[in-house]
């Protein structure tokens, strides 16, 4: 049976929640590995709307175990908003296990991450401010407060510890307002005893269910661009979003993985700050922006929209050794009359095919275009390749043979089932 990655092949929200729902429906144990609630994965079902932020989405399956790996760093505060929201909506959180290695996102980290931004000025990078920068942070610094301290006999002891060193960087670096402890503490230990019971060493079970041969999905959050090293550096987040990433961030070796699905749009967007070379500054660019609903799941923040960036894709298939690509929403661009590809960059008059290291080189970067028939069908009820329209075929056959890798299902609609199997 498959270890089967899912990620996001761009800057984010490609919709890989829909197709982590998709194949969460076989899947044994469904497992997170990096990130934290900065995620925002929506998934439609019957109508009904899902926005999962750190929660699995395996959780909709009640034969799904959940599991949210080492690697995650996790806002008790914010998961037991989450965990009730799904109870309310009747779903079962009994099978979300989250790992002892985990390190919590604390009220002093979501402080540090705004005024961290602050202080930054024009040049903040536009996080989703739910702390995660500063608690991977306090990680590499080895002084943060993991999930066995926390639901541990300790707690009280490691939190004022954490709490007292970073007021002093709250107050001494920033002049910001302290924390205070006794509040934090009175409030906390409550999520302490809501959560103690789902703390367990989870690489036991995922080593388990991959020995065993079962079926296990490791569900990507954010997107290959966003990582801390192969991303457009700085603006990006605090952890590795890429393929590598979930063997580190959910404790499993590399042979654990057989199959690596890219998620792509049939365009590009962006949330937050940084280069963006095939970004649309006009009225193409908003009509994107409508007909996709690029608004942000976490942020509600309007989404910056471009053309399909073809030496990114190729990029993503390279650092992630992707072994299928998904091309999803492609329904936002009926009615162009064009569509177009950015297959190489003008750099200073020489033209590259590699997305530079640096990201200054790539503000330098003009994209060449090939342009493609647009469509003005309505293609949300596909769901075979052959009814779809010519100029359909021939922009996906185009993205397959220019990014040099097998394109093996659509997006057509945000619903389960208006996906197409190629
Ligand atoms: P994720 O973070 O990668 O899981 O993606 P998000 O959930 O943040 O953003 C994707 C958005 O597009 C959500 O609102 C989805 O419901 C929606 N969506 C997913 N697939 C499709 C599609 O094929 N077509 C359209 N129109 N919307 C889609
Ligand atoms: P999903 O899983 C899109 C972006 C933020 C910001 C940068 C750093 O829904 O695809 P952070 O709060 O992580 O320190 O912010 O990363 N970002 C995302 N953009 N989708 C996401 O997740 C993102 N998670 C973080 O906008 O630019
Ligand atoms: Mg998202």
């Amino acid at each position: 049976m498959p270890g089967k990655i899912i990620l996001g092949a761009q800057w984010g929200d490609e919709g890989k929640g829909k197709f982590i729902d998709i194949f969460a429906a076989k899947a044994d144990l469904v497992v997170r590995s990096q990130g934290g609630n900065n995620a925002g994965h929506t998934v439609v079902v019957d109508g009904a709307k899902y926005k999962l932020q750190l929660i699995p989405s395996g959780i909709l399956y009640p034969a799904c175990t959940n599991i949210i790996g080492p690697g995650v760093v996790v806002d008790p505060r914010s998961l037991l908003k989450e965990i009730d929201t799904l109870t309310a909506q009747g779903v079962s959180v009994d099978k979300l296990f989250i790992d002892a290695r985990c390190h919590c996102i604390l009220p002093w980290h979501l402080e540090l991450d705004a005024l961290s931004e602050k202080a930054r000025g024009g040049d903040d990078i536009g996080t989703t401010k739910k702390g995660i920068g500063p608690t991977y942070m306090d990680k590499a610094e080895r002084i943060g407060v993991r999930m066995h301290d926390f639901v541990g006999k300790n707690f009280e002891h490691v939190m004022r510890d954490a709490c007292g060193r970073k007021n002093r960087v709250i107050i001494g670096a920033y002049d910001g307002q302290p924390v205070d402890i006794e509040e934090t503490l009175a409030e906390y230990k409550e999520y302490a005893e809501r959560l103690r019971s789902h703390v367990v060493d989870t690489t036991v079970m995922t080593w388990d269910a991959v020995k065993n041969g079962k079926f296990v999905l490791f569900e990507g959050a954010q997107g290959t661009l966003l990582d801390l090293d192969m991303g457009t550096y700085p603006y990006v987040t605090s952890s590795h979003p890429i393929a590598g990433g979930c063997c580190v961030g959910s404790g499993v070796g590399p042979t654990a993985i057989t199959d690596i699905m890219g998620i792509f749009k049939s365009y590009t967007t962006r949330v937050g700050k940084g280069p963006f070379p095939t970004e649309l500054f006009d009225k193409t660019g908003d009509y994107i922006r409508n007909a996709g609903g690029e608004f942000g799941t976490v942020t509600g923040r309007p989404r910056r929209t471009g053309w399909f960036d073809a030496v990114i894709a190729r990029y993503a298939v390279r650092v992630n050794g992707l072994t299928e690509m998904v091309i999803n929403k492609i329904d936002p661009l009926r009615g162009l009359d064009k569509l177009k590809v950015c297959v190489a960059y003008d750099y200073k008059g020489q033209r590259i095919t590699e997305f530079p290291p640096n990201f200054a080189d790539l503000e330098d970067c003009t994209p060449i275009y090939e342009e493609f028939d647009g469509f003005d069908e309505d293609i949300t009820s596909c769901r075979t390749y052959d009814e779809l329209p010519d100029a359909v075929k021939a922009y996906i056959n185009a993205l397959e043979n220019i990014c040099g890798c097998k394109v093996s299902m659509l997006g057509v609609g945000p619903a389960r089932d208006q996906v197409i199997v190629l």
